[in-house]
């Protein structure tokens, strides 16, 4: 939530800040800002409510004088409405100080209190500017020296937060801090740059440093440093960006969620990549690292949103495979109820961006319970896999859109190869099956884009159809239970409909009545190859919703006959083992829920009210 941007080199910083925040939109997009240090030496500052594009059309209007140091932000509102007023730079010290920030100063208000006995006035009802009035107090406190000012600053805030901050008197400069909050450094030649992530700046560098908790940085043209924050230097982590700046360009897609649904069986290959040798599942960062499995009695997978559907599909996998009990929690359910853990619970993070906060303080607290942790995780140099004994990164490459989609297949999938690694350490799967799921594994990208190429048209004029439809069901059973949720969240979330997803057996205990004439519901059914019964019973609960005069929308493998006299549309994925037909299912309803959102006139990357990287709790 919120994304920053700094710079400060030789060149001009407006558009270096502007094409930056457009890189970070997908943070947060209620409001945007920048502050420039002017090459006659003034601090300027423009901001304005609404998406970037207002802001950029009001440069455009009223250009403002540029310089080569300066800071940018757009916002997702925690404290205040997304006004002008209380849009991001806040500025401080004489109007000479600019900072922005991203996370919640939760200790604002007692600090406001002190200020204003001070004297100090306020003119935005954020936390933000309390952290840059309080800024400037130590500014001058601490002669001048922003460092300084900043180090006394973070030992009085409490809450989480990235802040950055550039003063007038002194050009080429930003500093920045963060605790429990991303930031990341670009280096570049004479440049540097600070971002959010390296979605900020990746189109001029690629080298990148990672700053870590409670740390602050300054940099210059020509250096940068990190102390932690009693001051002490510390050696930031390098590490090379691994995607280009086109990587996070729409490249004529109409939209970043149709590029990004379109690159879902890349995202497989991807995180599928340098991860199977001869037949069975290696896994490079795991390498010496296999007594996180050994004696382990339990996994507890802990995420939020979509990431915690994958979690819950990886249960099947990491159950049958790696014989383990798991428990898939919602990590902010997690920490507030004295779960059982302990060094014998192997606690796995999912998390596509890597910051969520509230799956960040679940990893921490169960780190303090004693508990190993793992994360599974799509951003180099966030926080969570920086907290956590190991990660396994998901390759799916930058997702931008805020609904998340090409992650979602890649998480899955490294959660199945992460069963099947558990299970050949546990010695609870034969070498043979583990061969076999893994060249169904590696087959499963070449299904997606049959499903893409076969169906797309098909379900897209489904949307169309049905772009008036009020509410929407979805049922699945077994692994397709998840896929239902999935489903659901996917179509609320951008297309603002009311969408319930259920385990089709559990219809009968309470959710029928829900069902009248033309209600839609879109039932996933099982291969009747893997199981007759369990397909029997999904054909089952198709006949009582149709009974009750449903309109039913049935995923169902080609081939499957049983299935058609009861359904009033059907959409094929091709055939695959039982664990991974959700790797097919999903992607017809991350197509519909994209095709019903762009049919309502919506914009399908940036659904009101929401944020691609939460990072409040
Ligand atoms: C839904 C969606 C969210 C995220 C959730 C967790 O489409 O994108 O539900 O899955 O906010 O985000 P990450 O994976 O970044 O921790």
């Amino acid at each position: 939530m919120c994304g920053i941007v700094g710079y400060v080199g030789p060149r001009p910083s407006q558009d270096i800040l502007l094409s930056g925040l457009a890189r970070l939109e997908y943070r947060g997009y209620d409001s945007a800002g920048i502050a420039v240090i002017d090459d006659a030496g003034s601090l300027d500052m423009r901001k304005r409510a609404g998406k970037l594009g207002v802001l950029r059309e009001d440069l455009k209007a009223a250009p403002m004088p540029d310089g080569t140091t300066g800071i940018g932000h757009t916002r997702w509102a925690t404290h205040g409405g997304p006004t002008d007023v209380n849009a991001h730079p806040h500025l401080a010290d004489d109007d000479k100080l600019a900072v922005i920030h991203n996370g919640i100063i939760e200790n604002f208000a007692a600090l406001k209190n002190d200020l204003l006995s001070d004297g100090y006035e306020f003119k935005s009802e954020t936390d933000t500017e309390v952290a840059a009035v309080l800024l400037g107090r130590e500014y001058r406190a601490n002669g001048g020296d922003l460092v300084a000012a900043f180090r006394a600053t973070v030992a009085q805030l409490e809450g989480a937060f990235t802040l950055l901050a550039v003063h007038q008197d002194q050009p080429g400069l930003v500093v920045g801090a963060r605790r429990n909050s991303p930031l990341v450094i670009g280096l570049g030649e004479g440049e540097n740059f600070l971002g959010s992530d390296v979605a900020a700046f990746v189109e001029h560098t690629r080298n990148a440093l990672a700053i870590g908790q409670d740390e602050i940085v300054a940099i210059t043209p020509d250096g940068v440093q990190v102390t932690d924050f009693d001051g002490n230097p510390v050696q930031p982590e390098p590490f090379e960006v691994t995607w280009d700046a086109a990587a996070a360009e729409k490249g004529g897609w109409s939209s970043f969620m149709a590029k990004e649904v379109s690159e879902e069986p890349e995202a497989v290959a991807n995180t599928i990549r340098g991860r199977i040798h001869e037949g069975t599942v290696v896994i490079p960062e795991l390498d010496g690292l296999d007594d996180l499995f050994s004696g382990i009695s339990r996994i507890v997978v802990i995420a939020c949103g979509t990431a915690a559907y994958a979690g819950q599909v990886g249960k099947y996998a990491l159950e049958k495979w790696a014989r383990v009990p798991v428990d898939v929690e919602l990590a902010h359910e997690f920490r507030y109820r004295d779960p059982v853990i302990g060094p014998g619970t192997l606690v796995v993070s999912i998390s596509q961006s890597g910051e969520t906060m509230d799956t960040l303080m679940a990893v921490k607290f169960a780190r303090e319970q004693g508990a190993k942790t793992l994360s599974i995780c799509n951003t180099q140099g966030a926080t969570i896999p920086r907290e956590s004994d190991a990660v396994v990164y998901t390759h799916a490459g930058p997702e931008v859109a805020v609904a998340s989609t090409k992650a979602f297949v890649a998480q899955i999938t490294a959660l199945y190869l992460l069963a099947l690694h558990v299970g050949r350490i546990r010695d609870t799967i034969a070498a043979v099956d583990i061969a076999e799921h893994v060249r169904e594994l590696e087959a499963i990208p070449a299904k997606i884009q049959r499903v893409l190429t076969l169906e797309q048209a098909h379900i897209e004029q489904l949307a169309h159809w049905m772009a008036d439809t009020r509410s929407v069901l979805f049922l699945g059973r077994n692994v397709g239970y998840p896929i239902a949720l999935e489903g659901a969240l996917k179509l609320k979330e951008i297309s603002y409909i009311h969408a319930e997803g259920f385990a089709a057996g559990e219809l009968k205990h309470g959710p029928i009545a829900l069902v009248e004439p033309g209600q839609p519901v879109f039932v996933l059914v099982p291969s009747p190859r893997h199981s007759a019964l369990l397909h029997s019973k999904v054909v089952s609960n198709i006949q009582e919703i149709q009974a009750r005069g449903a309109r039913v929308i049935v995923i169902a493998e080609e081939g499957d006959a049983a299935v058609l006299p009861f359904a009033d549309e059907v959409l094929h994925i091709p055939l695959a083992g039982a664990m991974f037909e959700p790797l097919l299912a999903v992607v017809p309803l991350h197509i519909f829920a994209m095709g019903l959102a762009t049919a309502r006139g919506l914009d399908v990357d940036q659904p009101r009210n929401l944020a691609k990287s939460v990072t409040v709790e």
